[in-house]
């Protein structure tokens, strides 16, 4: 598979690493490049090499949004014939975990692109921000959806009204990442997080990603009814076998993904 938009690359055992590759304006998140970047998701989520996936920008900026230039002059009706977000979509069924390394930018779709992996890892330099209503629209790519559900409404409110921008702390602080590291130490903390997850029971990964996205779209009786259904069918594979006769015997576990 070759790109043009997106660097792509194997940096560890178990490991697709995708970077958003358009210096010319910040990564804005063209339709080109996020196809590009969706296709070489899904061509990683089919490849049992791969347990999981990094999303990752320049040292500058993740993504500065959705490509301004490309839909300035658009009316309501070529937005919605073009499906301008639905490419986005792809993400979400995407099974295997993806990371998201962000340094510098993260606006507007950066910030969404982000928020729709599973986990961010930030470097101290990142800035978080949905600056949508300064261009007098609002975020198209769950912004307002996913932050409401991740900071929580009074600081989502600030951040999509008045365009309030997180530095790395302030995103940590209030839960949007995982962890802020230095700038330089950005890739190799990701490729450390993925390899931890990718030397784990891939089924389990699997579904235990899963049942926590199902937390965000479904009642609390519901999930659990959802989550328990996922713990039970993992007793089919061998590697809750493997894994409960290896504590047992106090050994290393050897996951097959069967
Ligand atoms: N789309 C298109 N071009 C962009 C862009 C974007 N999102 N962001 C930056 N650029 C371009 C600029 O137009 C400029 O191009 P030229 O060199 O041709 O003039 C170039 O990148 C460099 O940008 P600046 O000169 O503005 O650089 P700066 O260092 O002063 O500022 C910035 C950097 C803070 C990221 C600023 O560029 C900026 O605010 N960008 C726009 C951020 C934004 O509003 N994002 C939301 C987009 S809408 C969206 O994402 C909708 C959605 O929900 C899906």
């Amino acid at each position: 598979m070759t790109y043009e938009h997106i660097l792509v690359e194997t940096p560890a055992d178990g490991v697709g690493l995708v970077q958003l590759n358009q210096p010319r304006a910040y990564n804005a998140l063209t339709g080109p490049l996020m196809d590009e970047l969706m296709t070489a998701l899904e061509v990683m989520d089919g490849d049992d090499t791969i347990r999981c996936m990094i999303i990752t920008g320049s040292k500058k900026a993740f993504a500065a949004g959705a490509d301004i230039k490309e839909m300035a002059e658009a009316t309501t009706a070529e937005m919605m014939q073009k499906e301008f977000i639905a490419r986005w979509e792809r993400l979400r069924d995407i099974k295997k975990p993806v990371i998201a390394a962000v340094s510098g930018y993260a606006l507007g779709g950066g910030c969404e692109l982000a928020l729709a992996c599973d986990m961010i890892i930030a470097s101290d330099t990142a800035v978080f921000g949905q600056p949508e209503i300064s261009l007098g629209v609002i975020p198209g790519a769950g912004g307002t959806q996913r932050l409401a559900r991740t900071v929580g409404k009074a600081l989502a409110m600030e951040m999509v009204l008045m365009d309030r921008r997180l530095s790395a702390e302030e995103a940590a602080q209030f839960g949007l990442v995982n962890h802020v590291v230095p700038a330089d130490d950005l890739i190799a903390e990701a490729i450390t997080m993925a390899s931890d997850i990718a030397g784990r029971a891939p089924v389990a990964i699997r579904l235990a990603k899963d049942a926590v996205n199902m937390a965000l779209e479904t009642t609390l009786s519901a999930g659990l009814a959802y989550e328990r259904n996922h713990f039970y069918t993992l007793f089919a594979t061998q590697d809750q076998k493997e894994g409960m006769a290896a504590f047992v015997a106090k050994r290393k576990p050897e996951w097959t993904g069967k």
